[in-house]
């Protein structure tokens, strides 16, 4: 299993619609499992592919919070067939929005259609943390973000945050470049 790197906002990629999954075969399984690794690693509950740049429809999830409690589900294509008109509350982080945090609304219950690691077609039903999981990571399928559900304020405010941290790593880097040949000219 290998560690990939999760790609951060502002990188547009995350805004990317994602393809749906034509077979479950090996290279999607090796896929599964990185994303697993990956996750757990970060450490996060939920991934989508196009988190470390792979354009699928394709998610994996585990809420469990220790090792012993670990129960990873792999949603391959999904599709939400019926949610609750009853919404919930959860305070909402993501791994490509590092650190920032905050309160979005979603049905309570949703009934979710996907494809298994075998490739055969199951359903589940899922409500409090895991509904709010399975939805916030089916929204980065569409290319959506979390923060898409707030204010246009609070979102504009977040996305400026991130672009400008971006341009300063760039800047940095840059520095860090212009040093590096100047020490390696004198
Ligand atoms: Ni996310």
């Amino acid at each position: 299993m290998a560690l990939l790197p999760i790609i951060t906002l502002p990188d547009p990629r995350l805004r990317q619609v994602s393809k749906p999954v034509e077979k479950v075969d090996a290279e999607i399984q090796t896929l599964l499992d990185d994303m697993l690794q990956t996750m757990y690693e970060a450490p996060g509950i939920g991934l989508a592919a196009i988190q470390v740049g792979e354009p699928k429809r394709i998610v994996v999830v585990d809420i469990g919070k220790t090792e012993e409690e670990r129960n990873p589900l792999f949603l391959i294509n999904p599709e939400i067939v019926w949610a609750s008109e009853e919404l919930s509350s959860y305070n909402e982080g993501c791994l490509s929005v590092p650190d920032y945090f905050d309160d979005v609304k979603r049905p309570a219950m949703v009934r979710v259609r996907h494809l298994d690691r075998k490739g055969e077609t199951v359903e589940f039903e899922a409500v409090g943390l895991l509904a709010t999981v399975v939805q916030h990571e089916m929204e980065h399928l569409d290319g959506g973000l979390f923060i898409d559900n707030l204010s246009r304020l609070k979102r504009e405010r977040v996305v400026k945050k991130f672009a400008k941290a971006a341009r300063m790593d760039e800047i940095v880097a840059q520095r860090r470049a212009e040093r590096q040949s100047e020490e390696a000219g004198a």
